[in-house]
């Protein structure tokens, strides 16, 4: 923490309290009130967390007024054009760029790491073929703990590293093969030959009569996204994954909380949402119908792929995500894809639209990634396990700071309580 020179002064019931203020390396000073409740006998109230820092880290900086963002100080869109997944998750995970020996060998170690154990496949057997790959995804990341009991014990570093990356090099596994299960395809190993996002390609498109090379602009893209949902500061997945892992739970456990936080349509689940919604506008003469839609209070109806808690300018992400997509479009002769055109249209209508422009409302990571992976042949479905695999890193990094943090305790945040206060039993006869 840093070191604490301003204070804060908070009047109740006509007493001062001096609370301590730190500053950070960059963004807004923070208000420590952890020892308010002791001192003045009330809580503070948050919910959702719109100004509540839940934690300190070095990991991931967002600036939402100039869509910024770091990790460990490295733009986005550098490391989206510079850099490569696995690097980046080493940066994520260990807090430098590595050296060439250094990356050599954390790479050697993901791939020798892609295998899962042959059992493992019972379990995707037990699921409907109709099941939603995230649902298979919570399932099986939480039953590795059944399986590796030699990287559960989060006291041990040794054991969270073997952890951390098990399921960096798994997951693509794991979500390729609920791939095939729900399409009733035989599910393909991985290969050490094959760099990251190749491998995941090849075991989602591979049949045994007929292996699939992707083109390494398709494999680079692919990368890219990985790249782009890679971390993200404390989000609700990301924060479930703190919470989970503060009551000592193992780091399986932990990142399957996580997967099944990010479902939510409100988060990860987003971009099969987007996808969706663009398909059903399907021609952009019908975008004002959607346009109003979205402005009406009195229709559940929002623009996915819209909007963000921090971002309050353009998602840095989606810029890259954007270019992206008119990459690979053209790369597959698709670059007049109706649904690009869709989205084009919708982002330009709704950017002119003062609704949007007053409320800070921009494009988000997940409005263009549908795009790219269903040009890709990815179904919707697949989705939001592609955005799981990417943020495991930062599941596994944000859990690895808080682990190793000696000030880390049991999350157990309090309420405001508007319930009814303590009265007597009534038996059913006087009901
Ligand atoms: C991700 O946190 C992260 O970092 C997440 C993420 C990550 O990498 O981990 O970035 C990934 O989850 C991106 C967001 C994906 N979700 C969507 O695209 C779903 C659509 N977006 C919205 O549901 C919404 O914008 C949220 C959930 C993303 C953010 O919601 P907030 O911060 O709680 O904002 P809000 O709901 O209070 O909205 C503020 C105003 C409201 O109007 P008023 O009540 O003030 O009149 O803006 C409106 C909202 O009605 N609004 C929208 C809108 N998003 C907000 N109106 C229409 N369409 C939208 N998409």
């Amino acid at each position: 923490m840093s070191d604490t020179t301003k204070t804060a002064t908070l009047t109740v019931d006509g007493k001062d309290y001096e609370l301590p203020i730190h500053s950070p390396t960059t963004g807004p000073d923070v208000i420590d009130i952890r020892k308010l409740y002791a001192q003045a006998d009330v809580f503070t109230y948050d919910p959702g967390f719109t100004s509540t820092a839940s934690c300190d880290s070095t990991i991931t900086f967002i600036d939402g007024d100039k869509g910024e963002l770091l990790h460990r100080g490295y733009p986005i869109d550098q490391l989206a054009g510079k850099s490569h997944y696995l690097e980046v998750c080493y940066l994520l995970l260990y807090g430098e760029l590595p050296t060439a020996e250094e990356l050599e060998d954390f790479e050697q170690r993901v791939t020798t790491h892609t295998m899962l154990h042959e059992q493992m496949k019972n379990f995707f057997s037990g699921f409907r073929r109709d099941a939603h790959p995230m649902a298979i995804m919570v399932g099986v990341v939480g039953a590795m703990s059944a399986f590796y009991h030699d990287s559960t014990d989060i006291s041990d570093p040794w054991q969270r590293e073997v952890a951390s990356i098990r399921l960096i090099a798994k997951m693509p596994t794991i979500a390729a093969w609920a791939y095939k299960y729900s399409i009733g395809q035989p599910m393909v190993y991985p290969r050490n030959d094959c760099n990251y996002a190749t491998n995941f390609l090849r075991m989602c498109f591979s049949v045994p009569a007929e292996d699939y090379h992707p083109d390494p602009i398709l494999s680079r893209a692919m990368d890219r996204i990985f790249t782009l949902h890679a971390d993200h500061e404390q989000n609700a997945s990301t924060s479930t994954v703190r919470l989970a892992s503060s009551s000592g739970a193992n780091p399986f456990a932990c990142i399957a909380a996580g997967i099944a936080c990010l479902w939510g349509p409100a988060h990860g689940g987003a971009n099969q949402a987007c996808l969706e919604m663009l398909r059903e506008i399907g021609t952009p003469n019908r975008i004002p119908e959607y346009i109003e839609r979205a402005k009406d209070k009195n229709d559940p109806f929002r623009l996915m792929g819209f909007g963000h808690r921090v971002y309050k300018n353009f998602d840095p992400r989606a810029k890259v995500m954007k270019e992206s997509a008119d990459e690979v479009l053209e790369l597959l002769g698709v670059d007049n894809n109706p649904t690009l055109q869709v989205a084009k249209e919708l982002e330009r209508v709704a950017l002119e639209d003062p609704y949007f422009s007053e409320k800070k409302l921009y494009p988000n990571v997940d409005f263009y990634s549908g795009i790219i992976l269903d040009a890709m042949g990815f179904p919707t479905s697949m989705f939001t396990p592609i955005f799981a695999l990417s943020r495991t890193v930062g599941w596994i990094s944000q859990w690895k700071e808080m682990i190793g943090d000696p000030q880390n305790k049991i999350g157990r945040p309090r309420q405001l309580y508007l319930g009814e206060t303590a009265r007597d039993y009534i038996d059913i006869e006087n009901r």
